[in-house]
């Protein structure tokens, strides 16, 4: 949220620029000295003394020879704007600065030039302006930092909340920096480096420049109230481990935490966990002997930002111990995006104000826990300027997990020492800091587990010393062009919504890092790899709602995640055979083994000496069906044969086994009793719509691939058909179960009833509940809500959703209507909103459709639900791309191809985003 523009002067506002040239060519022809225009556009934006010194070109003068020709360019300089007006505003200038006045958004000028109030004085725009830094403001010119931050104080708004639009690269640099937004006005290889570039002002309005703001989530100022939702949010990560945002030196009650994939640990009630890795950020520095941290001492001009085009996390701030000096501190890191194995964060001191004695210590800091839970053993460590690591191994499961770090420092000279703690190896870089002087700390770090290799600590330590010769700009290089490559297939693009855009991008960044690109033996948690919420465990919402972005835009990570149901198949067959059914039965909640591993009781969170009994692991049981929907659509979109072939086909024939034997036979139909549907209110129902209507395509389809592979690889048919069981007895069971499960769908209207006596149940007095803070079912009790009619989330919608054409207009509407009012959708689940998102559109609903989206888009960003220190809502973050592609967008597969039927929100200017179809690249743009 950008609270103040900040407008550099010269060349921006006003075309000063070109009279600072012509002062300084004039300036050159009195002293003989060559000057082009070219030579000029180093000296934009920087003062008039490095000015001099870059056109000097290395000539030297004396000290009062440079005054006098300073002077004397300032001379030139102020006899070229006594004529300065209003008209000389450049255009475009005075149409924005109203417009930002009329929205509230304060408005600065901060240029290098001491001649600044006298040009704006004489362009008469004192009014339109809450403050103006100039040369005379403070000592350190752009590039530094310090203009901009001191217009940022001027104004009173914190660094990341405002925007700057500048000429000059110095002061794109400078405003970087300093943690704003940047725009730059010129051409790309001037300003290049800013988040948005434009030729000019012309018939700029404000929200133009705020798209400047669509790539970061920035942090204004540390709240310790807010941290767990920050340290989710800011979460890094790069589809092998996932980092939460917490401070390297850390700071109270935070909720520090590395998950990595595969790296589960036994634990009581929930049966396996992600434990908690060693933390690879940890750094602290001690300045003059006071150790540094976001509580102590006095923190300005704060700011952190996530970059989100590029993956990378910044901090800076300026801190101010009480003996009056001043120290500024930036951190950066990423995991990188190129190299899973490989860590790399830069940490830098720079003594503003007087000297210092910095010491950092930079460790791997293996004293981790889960919450409380501890899981690691420590096997060896090692610490020394060369080579410090540790190596520790998971309690029950006996994992080895081996972190190696290295360190290179720059700047000043500095010695390094080994400092050695139990389970916490590391280095001490000690160094002295001239006022002025800055010293850089790379840390390198890389990970390798028994999972990836035998020897973890071998592989650990080659890759560091590799990263580390590499260096940390060449790793952050290749690092940004793996970002840069995934943003190529993946962006949306939304215009006329700055707000809508930056939170579909954050969703896209978010499950980009969890996805793994090595390793199909592992797939994406409820709360991907960014919080403890539901310890890591897969549910449908993976193959529901995360899935198909991964689809439609980066297949080969999809095939990832629908392998990691292949391979945990065997936990799926001994669920359906303890259950006494033949066939697969996925887990509600899978981890390692594909066993059932949800709880089956938790503490009451309103009375934690009392359990509740959970039931979703023993009959939410839609999830082998959602997952055979997943395979399908994979197939659809990407024509994946082999895979279909080798594993599509085997995983649906051998669920659909399952359903076989799941569905009773009664009367003249079948039924499948006592199970839980998506709306989780409501358990022990009989024949859910939901799960009764994936049950009847999945068998439908499964009919349909057996035939398929008998058409094209018949010996894979025959194997099959003999592992499995599979006879034409078998088969004719399945199309009796698909054309006669109990579907209660009234044919006059298309109302479809979410189970059995769900019609019956008493309504909600609604307007009673009106301005609620909390679910319905915490209001109703669990038997309260189970009992009226009353939904957690989109159930039957959702069908209509996933199976869409199957049903006309006048049924979407009916049950549109009818559920509608029906589900909670402020404090139900986080996976609703999306879906009804999706909905709305159907029915032609574009704005009902926006308000919905907007609710999923905020779950995170804005923690609406409260809950956002857990982790990431995958499933809203999945929602929301198949809101804005399915919903918004309409596209929908064809036979021959694809059609989009779009509908935008009213203040949708344009909505973009590519996809690939059968490996070919498809663009959908549309604009209203
Ligand atoms: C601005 C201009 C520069 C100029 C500097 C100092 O940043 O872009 O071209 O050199 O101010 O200006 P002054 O008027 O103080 O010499
Ligand atoms: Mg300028």
């Amino acid at each position: 949220m950008i609270e103040a523009v900040i407008f550099d002067l010269d060349g921006v506002i006003t075309d000063t620029a070109e009279y600072h040239f012509r002062s300084w060519k004039r300036l050159a022809e009195d002293e003989g000295i060559p000057f082009s225009r070219a030579d000029n556009e180093k000296l934009r934006g920087v003062s008039r003394r490095e000015s001099l010194r870059l056109m000097l070109a290395g000539q030297e003068i004396s000290e009062d020879q440079a005054e006098e020709w300073m002077a004397r360019k300032n001379s030139y300089y102020q006899e070229m704007i006594t004529d300065l007006t209003q008209d000389d505003l450049l255009p475009g200038v005075t149409s924005l600065l109203a417009e930002l006045r009329g929205k509230n958004i304060k408005v600065g000028i901060a240029s290098a030039s001491r001649n600044a109030p006298a040009v704006i004085a004489r362009l008469g725009i004192e009014a339109l302006l809450d403050g103006c830094a100039d040369g005379n403001s403070i000592e350190r010119q752009k590039p530094a930092p310090d203009l901009f931050l001191y217009a940022a104080r001027m104004l009173d708004v914190p660094p990341s909340r405002c925007l700057v639009v500048e000429d000059a690269a110095s002061g794109i640099q400078a405003a970087k920096a300093s943690g704003m937004v940047t725009v730059g006005i010129g051409p790309v290889e001037r300003v290049g480096e800013a988040d948005e570039v434009l030729p000019d002002l012309e018939g700029i309005h404000v929200s133009d420049l705020l798209r400047a703001a669509n790539w970061r989530v920035a942090e204004a100022e540390f709240r310790p109230d807010c941290q767990h939702h920050q340290e989710t949010i800011l979460t890094q990560g790069n589809g092998y481990l996932g980092t939460r945002g917490s401070f390297e030196e850390r700071f109270p009650n935070d909720r520090q935490a590395t998950f990595i994939h595969g790296m589960w640990d036994d634990v009581p009630i929930v049966f396996t966990e992600l434990v908690n890795a060693p933390d690879w950020t940890s750094l602290e520095i001690r300045i003059n002997g006071q150790r540094f941290s976001m509580d102590r001492e006095k923190v300005e001009d704060y700011a952190r930002v996530l970059d989100l085009k590029k993956g990378i996390l910044r901090r800076r701030l300026r801190w101010e111990p009480s003996d009056g000096r001043q120290f500024e501190l930036t951190f950066e890191r990423f995991p990188s995006l190129e190299d899973p194995h490989v860590m790399a964060l830069r940490v830098q001191v720079h003594a503003l104000e007087g000297d210092a004695s910095v010491e950092m210590r930079a460790s791997l800091d293996g004293h981790v826990e889960n919450e409380g839970r501890l899981h690691w053993e420590f096997v060896t460590q090692q610490s020394s300027s060369e080579n410090t690591h540790l190596v520790v191994k998971a309690r029950s499961t006996q994992k080895l997990l081996a972190i190696a770090t290295c360190l290179s420092v720059n700047g000043v000279k500095a010695s390094m020492e080994r400092r050695d703690c139990p389970g916490n190896p590391g280095v001490s870089i000690q160094a002295k800091l001239n006022s002025g002087e800055r010293i850089t700390v790379d840390k390198f770090v890389s990970i390798y587990t028994s999972r990836d290799t035998e020897d973890p600590l071998e592989a650990a330590q080659s890759k560091v010393h590799e990263a580390a010769t590499s260096g940390y700009e060449s790793l952050r290089a290749a690092h940004e062009a793996a970002w840069g490559e995934f943003w190529s297939r993946s962006d949306v693009i939304i215009e006329g919504d700055n707000e809508a855009q930056l939170a579909i991008r954050h969703a896209l960044y978010q499950l980009r890092i969890a996805a793994s690109q090595e390793d199909e033996r592992v797939s994406i948690g409820a709360k991907t790899l960014s919080g403890f919420g539901y310890r890591g465990h897969v549910f449908w919402d993976n193959e529901i709602f995360v899935i198909p972005f991964f689809t439609y835009t980066n297949p080969e990570l999809a095939r990832n995640m629908l392998m990691y149901r292949w391979h945990t198949i065997n936990g799926a067959r001994s669920k359906a055979a303890d259950n006494g059914f033949g066939g697969a039965q996925y887990a509600w909640e899978s981890a390692e083994t594909g066993e059932e591993v949800t709880p089956r009781w938790l503490p009451d969170w309103n009375d934690p000496t009392s359990l509740i009994r959970i039931w979703t692991g023993d009959i939410q049981i839609h999830i082998s069906a959602d997952i055979a929907y997943a395979i399908w659509q994979y197939w659809q979109v990407t024509g994946d044969d082999e895979f279909m072939r080798n594993f599509g086909v085997p995983i649906i024939l051998e669920t659909a086994v399952f359903w076989g034997d799941r569905a009773e036979h009664e009367g003249d139909h079948y039924v499948i009793r006592q199970v839980i549907g998506p709306d989780e209110y409501h358990t022990h129902v009989d024949n859910n719509a939901y799960t009764n209507g994936m049950v009847r395509w999945h068998l439908t389809k499964a009919i349909e691939l057996r035939e398929w592979l008998q058409r094209t690889s018949p010996a894979e048919v025959k194997e099959l058909d003999q592992r499995l069981a599979i006879t034409p007895t078998q088969l004719d069971l399945w199309r009796d179960i698909a054309a006669k499960l109990k579907f209660c769908m009234d044919p006059a209207t298309g109302l479809i009833e979410q189970f059995d006596g769900f019609f019956q149940q008493p309504e909600v007095d609604w307007e009673k509940y009106a301005g609620r803070t909390e679910s319905m079912q915490s209001l109703l009790g669990i038997e309260g809500a189970n009992a009226h009619q009353v939904l957690k989330q989109a159930d039957v919608i959702m069908l209509l959703c996933l199976l869409r054409d199957q049903f006309d207009s006048k049924t979407w509407k009916a049950n549109w209507d009818y559920y509608h009012t029906r589900t909670d959708h402020e404090y139900g689940s986080s996976l609703s909103p999306a879906i009804h998102a999706w909905a709305a559109c159907e029915l032609g609903q574009p704005e009902v459709a926006y308000e919905h989206f907007m609710r999923a888009a905020r779950a995170d960003l804005q923690d609406i639900r409260g809950n956002a220190g857990h982790g990431i809502h995958a499933a809203s973050a999945g929602g929301l791309w198949q809101a804005l592609v399915f919903g918004f967008a309409g596209l929908r597969l064809t036979d021959g191809g694809f059609e989009i039927n779009p509908q935008l929100p009213s203040h949708w200017k344009r909505l973009a985003f590519p996809f690939y179809l059968h490996g070919e690249r498809q663009e959908v743009d549309v604009r209203p």
